[in-house]
């Protein structure tokens, strides 16, 4: 089978054949058909975040994948050959973008009816993000919510997921982006956009009960944006977030940092918005795996609106 091995921080992905893997106890094998790019993906491989996020060489990067169950474990019950699954996969040893990969029942869902490869592959990393930054975060009920909720990188992979999770959950929603996503953020079901490249775009600007911000401001800058008991959680949480969380029991006001962690039983949860048709998910673009770099590219500029798609078909 074909996998993308990267051989060094720092290095170029290479296209390589490798013996296909065996699925063990509680694994299922999967055919990918698609994966989709996250930035923890190139960070990495960059090393940025080494030694809290190492990579291990040869390492495959990558943990969003969709595709059919190629083979079962022993004893697997759950899944049958054939079935269209996805999944982020567990831990923080990459290794989505092969054409065949084991990943375990815990992180495995059924794909919902009518979603496509590249959307089911865009879905799991950034939908429990969003899902638990919104909900275990921000303590926003995912029904019946009375909130204003802002959404910081709206038109992004966490953002766009975030904007139609609030807004399913009836809350009044805001969406920051930039002027050229600001249709994207309205038809997803925004109720009022800040354009955050226009001259003082927060003025006249309302205080908000939830503040998700996916793009890594910091809380003194977020804070005065909140009501009096308002909660800000934070998926790009710097030390900053993590001395003013120790702070929390002082003041009305709570800050949370988002460390996303993947499992089936979420992923489930997100899948059934989409089956309710009150979530999509928004492809910015596709790349062959020969292109990974390019797709890589386009993810560091920040500039990507939805998810960026690597095509294993
Ligand atoms: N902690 C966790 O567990 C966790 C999980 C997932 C992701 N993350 C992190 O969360 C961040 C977002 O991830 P992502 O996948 O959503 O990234 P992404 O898809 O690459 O985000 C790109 C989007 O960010 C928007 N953006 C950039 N600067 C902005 C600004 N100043 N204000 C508003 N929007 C802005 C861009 O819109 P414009 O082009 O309009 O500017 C673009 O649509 C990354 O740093 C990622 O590593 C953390």
């Amino acid at each position: 089978m074909r996998a993308i091995v990267f051989h060094e921080y720092g290095g170029a992905p290479q296209l390589v054949e490798r013996p296909a893997p065996t699925p063990g106890p509680r694994e299922v094998l999967v055919r990918v058909r698609a994966t989709s790019v996250n930035p923890i993906d190139w960070k990495q491989v960059d090393g940025t975040y080494r030694p809290i996020l190492t990579a291990r060489f040869p390492f495959v990067p990558g943990y969003d994948l969709a595709g059919e169950v190629a083979a079962l474990g022993p004893g697997v019950t759950e899944f049958s050959v054939g079935q269209r699954v996805h999944t982020r996969l567990s831990g923080q040893a990459g290794g989505a973008n092969a054409e065949l990969v084991c990943a375990g029942l815990d992180v495995v869902c059924a794909m919902p009816e009518g979603m496509d490869f590249a959307q089911a592959a865009g879905l799991p990393l950034v939908g429990l993000t969003a899902l638990q930054g919104l909900r275990d975060g921000c303590k926003l009920p995912l029904e019946g919510a009375t909130e204003r909720v802002l959404v910081i990188g709206a038109s992004g992979g966490v953002g766009h997921v975030a904007v139609q999770l609030a807004k399913a959950a009836s809350a009044h929603v805001t969406g920051v982006c930039s002027a050229k996503n600001v249709d994207l953020v309205r038809r997803l079901g925004a109720d009022a956009v800040v354009d955050y490249t226009k001259p003082d775009p927060w003025r006249d600007v309302a205080p908000f009960d939830v503040v998700l911000d996916a793009v890594g401001g910091s809380p003194s800058q977020h804070l005065p944006r909140l009501s009096p008991r308002g909660r800000y959680a934070s998926c790009v949480p710097g030390p900053a977030v993590f001395l003013r969380q120790a702070l929390n029991v002082f003041s009305g006001r709570t800050v949370a940092p988002v460390l996303m962690k993947p499992n089936a039983k979420d992923l489930a949860v997100l899948d059934a918005f989409v089956t309710q048709r009150r979530l999509e998910v928004v492809i910015d673009s596709t790349y062959p795996p020969e292109r990974l770099a390019d797709a890589w590219a386009r993810s560091r500029s920040g500039r990507a609106a939805g998810k960026i798609v690597i095509d294993w078909s």
